[in-house]
C-alpha cells in the first residue's frame, strides 16, 4: 500500500460489539473518526473462531451489559464489519483486520457464549502444548482480569491443520468485508 503519511492506528480491543460478536454501528463511527486521506487503520483484534476468542465471562462488564470483542467467522460478523469498512474507505484510508487466535488465553468458560452453547463449534483453550499461562506477576495475570488462566489442550496434527484452516476462512471474510491487503 503507498500511504499518504506515516500516522498508522495501532490495533486496540474496544469490546464494543454485540452479543454475536458482530461490529455495532458505533465501531463504523469509532474507525472513521481515525481515518485520514490516504492513512492506515488496523483493526482491533478479531477472532477466528470461538476457540481463539479469549475472556467472555470474566470481565463483568461483558458478561453484564454486552460489549464483545469482534470475531469473523460468521456471515453476520463479516457484513458487519463492511459498514465498518466502508466508513473508512469514505475518508480515503485503507483498512486492515487483525485477525487472531488467542490460544491458551482463552478460557473454558466461552462454552457458555450464547453463540456457541449448544453448537459443534470448537471451543478453547488450545496450546501447542498443554502449559498453561505461568503467573509470576501481577503484571503476568493482567491478559486474564486476575482469574486464574485454564490449562489449554494441546493441539494434535490434524487440529493444527483445522486452525490454519480457520485462519484461512477468516481471510476470505475479511476480504468479502471489503478490508484491504497489500
Ligand atoms: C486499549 C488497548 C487495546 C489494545 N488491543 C490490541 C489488540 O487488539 N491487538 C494488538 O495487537 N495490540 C493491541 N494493543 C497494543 C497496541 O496496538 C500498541 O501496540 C501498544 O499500545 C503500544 O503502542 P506504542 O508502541 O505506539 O506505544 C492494545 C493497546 C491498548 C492501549
Amino acid at each position: 500500500m503507498k500511504l499518504n503519511h506515516r500516522i498508522v492506528l495501532a490495533p486496540m480491543s474496544r469490546y464494543r460489539c454485540t452479543r454475536q460478536t458482530a461490529p455495532d454501528v458505533m465501531m463504523a463511527e469509532y474507525y472513521s473518526q481515525r481515518a485520514s486521506e490516504g492513512g492506515l487503520v488496523i483493526t482491533e483484534a478479531t477472532h477466528i473462531n470461538p476457540e481463539g476468542t479469549p475472556i467472555w465471562n470474566i470481565y463483568p462488564a461483558i458478561r453484564d451489559h454486552g460489549g464483545e470483542a469482534p470475531g469473523i467467522w460468521t456471515d453476520e460478523q463479516t457484513m458487519a464489519f463492511r459498514k465498518v469498512v466502508d466508513a473508512v474507505h469514505t475518508k480515503g484510508a485503507y483498512i486492515s483486520c487483525q485477525i487472531q487466535h488467542c490460544g491458551r488465553v482463552a478460557q473454558d468458560d466461552i462454552k457458555d457464549h450464547p453463540l456457541v452453547k449448544g453448537s459443534d463449534l470448537p471451543i478453547g483453550p488450545v496450546s501447542a502444548s498443554s502449559i498453561p499461562i505461568p503467573v509470576t506477576s501481577e503484571e503476568d495475570n493482567q491478559y486474564n482480569w486476575d482469574q486464574p488462566s485454564s490449562p489449554p489442550r494441546a493441539l494434535d496434527f490434524d487440529e493444527i491443520t483445522r486452525v490454519c484452516g480457520d485462519y484461512a476462512h477468516a481471510a476470505t471474510n475479511a476480504m468479502k468485508a471489503g478490508f484491504d491487503h497489500p
